[in-house]
């Protein structure tokens, strides 16, 4: 199949790009950055310039590329500076997620793409209540905390327009394997702390394995949504103290829920205390895939063994730690 990344130079782009050469496929990847588009070519993509946020360019660049597939991987989550307003910090993505998910949907239609994969994510959504780890058909919450209204309005969106089409959207979990990856930077500094019980259930994923599934998807009909998790949704209590042994970096603290509230806000709050995870069993049923890190337990050890000594620049790289 030719098939078109868009964000084929992120975090998962860049996972993704190899597994889909390797299996076959033809890729075309995109990217604003003439640096990035280099990269891409030497994963093995034909590079080329595009911004989602601008539809008559998505339209023309789509039609000028006439792929069997498109694939929706961009998200503006790097460098971000986490702040009480969450919707504030994801703005972009929220855009991304919503405008930029009705251009290339529109562009797909016009030029006969009939094979579409988007990013979502799985933890935090659902409702509150019962169960700690929920299936694609468990309800989302229906009252979102105040300052993620939006984004979480856009990732609703966006799993709705892209199964409406007939395409497929990956509710992947927490990324890691990166030397970049967002929560080592907080971990590391004791930024990140276990609110209350730490009750609230993440559900986290190898970048390597959310590749493989979604190279899975893309031969998989659609419409459908798919979890991307590993096998063991785990309270924050449990992985977080893992994640800091993981990291060299001493043992979380502890914040009570008002204190918490106070310095972090309430989206904080809620996802430290009282958030639900997200369960595998239908993607490893119908897309036949099995994540190689089955749990985070042994995935950080293995991610961050080497890392623990690196020092900033090293950091930044998006590159594989545990190669
Ligand atoms: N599920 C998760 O936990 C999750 C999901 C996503 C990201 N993250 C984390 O967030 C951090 C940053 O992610 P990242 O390294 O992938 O960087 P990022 O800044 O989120 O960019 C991701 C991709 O989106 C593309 N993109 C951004 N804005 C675009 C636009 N207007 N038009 C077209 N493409 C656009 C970028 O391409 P350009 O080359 O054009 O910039 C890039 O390829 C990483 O630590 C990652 O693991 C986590």
């Amino acid at each position: 199949m030719r098939v078109f990344v868009v964000g084929a130079s992120g975090a998962i782009g860049t996972r993704l790009v190899p597994q889909l050469v390797d299996r076959g496929h033809e890729v075309i990847g995109t990217s604003r950055s003439a640096e990035r588009a280099e990269h891409i070519r030497a994963l093995g993509a034909e590079p080329v310039a595009l911004d989602l946020l601008d539809p008559a360019s998505v339209r023309r660049v789509v039609l000028e590329a006439a792929p069997d597939a498109i694939v929706h991987q961009a998200t503006a989550l790097a460098e971000l500076n986490f702040s009480r307003n969450f919707d504030r910090t994801f703005a972009e993505t929220n855009r991304l997620r919503t405008e930029g998910t009705d251009a290339l949907l529109e562009a797909a239609r016009e030029a006969g793409v009939d094979r579409f994969v988007a990013q979502s994510f799985a933890s935090y959504r659902t409702a509150r209540e019962g169960a700690w780890v929920k299936t694609e058909d468990d309800p989302l919450d229906p009252a979102p905390p105040a300052k993620a209204r939006e984004s979480f309005a856009a990732m609703r969106h966006l799993d709705e327009v892209v199964t409406k089409a007939g395409g497929i959207a990956l509710r992947y979990g927490g990324f890691y394997g990166a030397a970049n990856d967002g929560l080592i930077e907080p971990v590391r500094k004791r930024q990140f702390p276990i609110i209350g019980d730490g009750g609230g259930v993440v559900s986290f994923i190898h970048l390597d394995d959310a590749a493989a599934a979604t190279v899975l998807a893309l031969e998989h009909d659609g419409p459908g949504i798919f979890n991307v998790v590993d096998d063991e949704p785990a309270p924050v209590r449990e992985w977080l103290p893992v994640l800091a042994e993981a990291l060299g970096a001493g043992p979380p603290r502890r914040f009570p829920r008002w204190l918490a509230r106070l310095v972090a806000g309430e989206v904080a709050v809620v996802m430290g205390t009282e958030t639900r995870g997200a369960s595998n069993a239908k993607a490893k049923r119908e897309l036949d895939w099995e994540p190689r890190h089955r749990s985070w337990r042994e995935g950080f050890a293995a991610a961050y063994a080497t890392t623990a000594g690196l020092k900033g620049e090293a950091r930044r790289e998006t590159a594989p730690v545990d190669a």
